[in-house]
């Protein structure tokens, strides 16, 4: 099926719906009519063949236990080999209902309390709380912003693992919140160091469909195939951000080492956090793996046009400057020459009418930023950035 942009064009009503987004807004900023661009989620309906599906599933009224077989590992399997040429095997992949709690299992499966783990900062929340929650220790790699797009501190990387005996390292590819898609030439470099030390490596490419005209994602294991490092990584991915399917609670990871899948297990056991998801993630994800190709391809597209729009607009506030967007829908804005701090901001924006995420959400030490999420019809985008230029104009 072909989707146009009419398809991601049409403005939703998701209140009532038990929308995190839209119906969370009273409780997260106390005010309900507030433009959401905040939770990563869109505010597009997913494939029409997801619809029918889970559509056609739900009138069997039925909605006991699920069961999985190989089957439906295929889908996942096909799409990574068509869309970004690597090949996954059926027994080194694993259905688990987030992405986030697959983190968690395998920061407790390979390493210890006290142990160090390695990010780079700033990160999306959950990498860094889940270790915090499991008492590791966090070690701050740092990120440069030399012309409003990230670049990886390789030489700070080096110093850090000298001096530190880090247990694991977890990188976004592409990364949230500064949008960048790592290279393969950075990717290597990341790997080299990790290699020398033993260091495994956690990979989150949950936002690696949605790239950017002119980016190209390289997945990491792909590099770590090449130097021969295959066994210590581990890939986190998900449908649901690319597809809008985050209610649905639909995830896997990917590992070839054989003793990390045994200890994972061990945690997965003790968590009873299984492999089995509900009936409809299963149908939701295969359909979209299936059918969603074109989808994806409009939606990038879509997404990039509602990031020229963003930057055009907030070219009036000079001093905001909005980080090159080479994948996601989620937009980073560096506005550090204001005399605020992050929560000062973010309560200034709702007062303003929008919801956004400040830096501190993303433990960003170095500046005052923004998040803000772009995954939205026109028209919601159009009042969503009205409402922050009026709020930061104040400042011009
Ligand atoms: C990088 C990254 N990882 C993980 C998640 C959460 O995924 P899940 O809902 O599957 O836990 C998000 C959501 O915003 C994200 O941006």
């Amino acid at each position: 099926m072909s989707y146009e942009v009419d398809y991601f064009n049409e403005v939703i009503d998701r209140r009532g719906t038990i929308s995190g987004k839209w119906d969370g807004l009273e409780v997260m900023y106390g005010q309900s009519e507030l433009v959401p661009m905040w939770v990563a989620d869109t505010d597009f309906r997913a494939p029409r063949e997801v619809i029918e599906a889970v559509c056609e599933r739900a009138k069997h009224g039925i909605y006991g236990y699920a069961f999985y077989g190989f089957p439906y590992k295929e889908a996942p399997i096909a799409w990574h080999q068509r869309r970004n040429q690597i090949a996954y095997e059926e027994d080194s992949l694993f259905f688990t209902p987030n992405v986030v709690v697959s983190l968690n299992n395998i920061v407790r499966a390979l390493t210890e309390e006290g142990d160090k783990v390695l990010l780079f900062n700033p990160t999306y929340g959950p990498l860094e709380k889940q270790p915090v929650f499991a008492n590791r220790q966090i070690v701050r790699g740092r990120l440069l912003n030399p012309h409003s797009r990230y670049e990886i501190d390789f030489q700070g990387m080096e110093q850090l693992v000298k001096d530190h005996e880090i247990k694991l390292f977890i990188l976004c590819n592409p990364h949230n919140p500064t949008g960048r898609v790592w290279t393969e030439s950075e990717l290597s470099q990341l790997l080299k160091i990790c290699q020398r030390k033993g260091i495994p490596i956690v990979s989150d490419e949950i936002h690696s469909d949605l790239i950017m005209p002119g980016q190209r994602f390289t997945p990491m294991m792909k590099v770590a195939r090449a130097l021969e490092y295959e066994q210590e990584v581990i890939i986190l991915n998900a449908p649901t951000k690319t597809f809008n399917l985050a209610g649905l609670q639909v995830s896997y990871y990917i590992t070839e080492n054989k003793a990390y899948v045994e200890k994972i297990n061990q945690i997965k056991d003790y968590s009873h956090t299984s492999d089995l998801l509900n009936s409809f993630a299963y149908l939701a994800m295969t359909k979209a793996y299936e059918h969603g190709a074109d989808y994806v391809d409009t939606l990038k597209e879509y997404i990039y046009d509602n990031y020229l729009y963003l930057v055009n607009e907030l070219a009036v506030c000079p001093f905001a400057k909005v980080t090159k967007l080479e994948a996601t829908y989620l937009v980073w804005i560096d506005v550090s020459s204001l005399p605020l701090t992050g929560q000062e901001l973010r309560g200034k924006m709702v007062a303003s009418g929008v919801a956004i995420q400040p830096g501190d959400d993303f433990f960003e030490e170095k500046g005052l930023f923004f998040r803000v999420n772009i995954g939205c019809p026109r028209k919601t985008l159009e009042q969503g950035v009205q409402r922050i230029v009026n709020c930061l104009s104040e400042w011009v």
